[in-house]
C-alpha cells in the first residue's frame, strides 16, 4: 500500500442519472488497484443511522416539509461525519463519497427552494467544517439524465418523481454552485463509464502528485 501524507476527502456530485454511482463504485476499485487505501461510502446512507434516515426520506406518504427533509439529511451528514469520515481522515485514507453537503445545496436549495446561506451554515456545522479536497462533478443534460431514470424501470424515488422540471433546478444549481469553485474536476457525463473512470483517476493522481501528499 502506498502511504498518504493526510486523509483525503473526495465527493461526487451530480444530478440523478449522471452515472455518478457507477463512478464513485469504479473509481474506488481503481484507486484501490492503484495501492491507495480508499473508503467508499454515500450520503445519504453512509452510517448506520444514515440508513434509516435514507429509507425514511424515501418512504414519505405526505411530503415532508423541506426544512424537515434538509434536517434529516443534515442529520445523516453529521453522523456520517463523525463515525465514519473524520476516523477515516484521521487514519489517512483517501475517501469517495456519493454526494455530500453540495447535494442539499442544489436539491433543498436550488430544488426546493430553501435558503442557501442558512444550509451552507449547517452543513460546515455539520461537516464540522471539514470541506472535500476535491469534488468531481459529473455534468449532464437533464434531459439525458430523465431518459435514463426512465430506462432504468425501476421504481421511482422521491426526487426523482418531481420530474423533469426539478432536474433542470438540480443541474442549473450545480452548474452555478461549481462554475467558479477552484478544487472541482468537471467531467461529461454523456463519456462511457470506462472513459469517466480513466478521466477522474488520472485528475486526483496528479493532484495528489501536485500536493505531494504520497510518503516516500
Ligand atoms: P439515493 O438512492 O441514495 O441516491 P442516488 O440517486 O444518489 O444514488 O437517493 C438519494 C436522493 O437524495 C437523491 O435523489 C439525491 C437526494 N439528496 C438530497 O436531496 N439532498 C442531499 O443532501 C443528499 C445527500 C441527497
Amino acid at each position: 500500500m502506498q502511504r498518504l501524507k493526510r486523509g483525503i476527502l473526495i465527493a461526487i456530485e451530480g444530478i440523478d442519472g449522471c452515472g455518478k454511482s457507477t463512478l464513485a463504485r469504479n473509481l474506488h476499485a481503481t484507486l484501490t488497484r492503484q495501492s491507495i487505501a480508499t473508503v467508499l461510502t454515500k450520503e445519504p446512507g453512509g452510517s448506520p443511522l444514515g440508513k434509516e434516515l435514507r429509507a425514511l426520506l424515501q418512504q414519505q406518504e405526505i411530503p415532508l416539509d423541506p426544512k424537515a427533509e434538509y434536517l434529516l439529511f443534515a442529520a445523516d451528514r453529521a453522523q456520517h461525519f463523525a463515525q465514519l469520515i473524520i476516523p477515516a481522515l484521521y487514519n489517512k485514507q483517501l475517501i469517495i463519497s456519493d454526494r455530500m453537503g453540495d447535494s442539499s445545496i442544489a436539491y433543498q436549495g436550488y430544488g426546493r427552494g430553501l435558503d442557501i446561506a442558512m444550509i451552507k451554515t449547517i452543513n460546515a456545522w455539520s461537516m464540522q467544517d471539514i470541506r472535500p479536497d476535491l469534488i468531481v462533478y459529473v455534468r449532464i443534460e437533464p434531459d439525458t439524465a430523465w431518459q435514463r431514470i426512465w430506462a432504468r424501470n425501476e421504481a421511482l424515488t422521491t426526487f426523482e418523481q418531481e420530474g423533469i422540471d426539478f432536474l433542470q433546478r438540480l443541474a442549473h444549481g450545480f452548474d452555478t454552485l461549481f462554475e467558479s469553485q477552484q478544487n472541482v474536476i468537471i467531467l461529461d457525463g454523456n463519456d462511457t463509464p470506462d472513459i469517466l473512470t480513466q478521466k477522474a483517476a488520472t485528475a486526483i493522481i496528479s493532484w495528489i502528485n501536485t500536493q505531494q501528499l504520497i510518503s516516500q
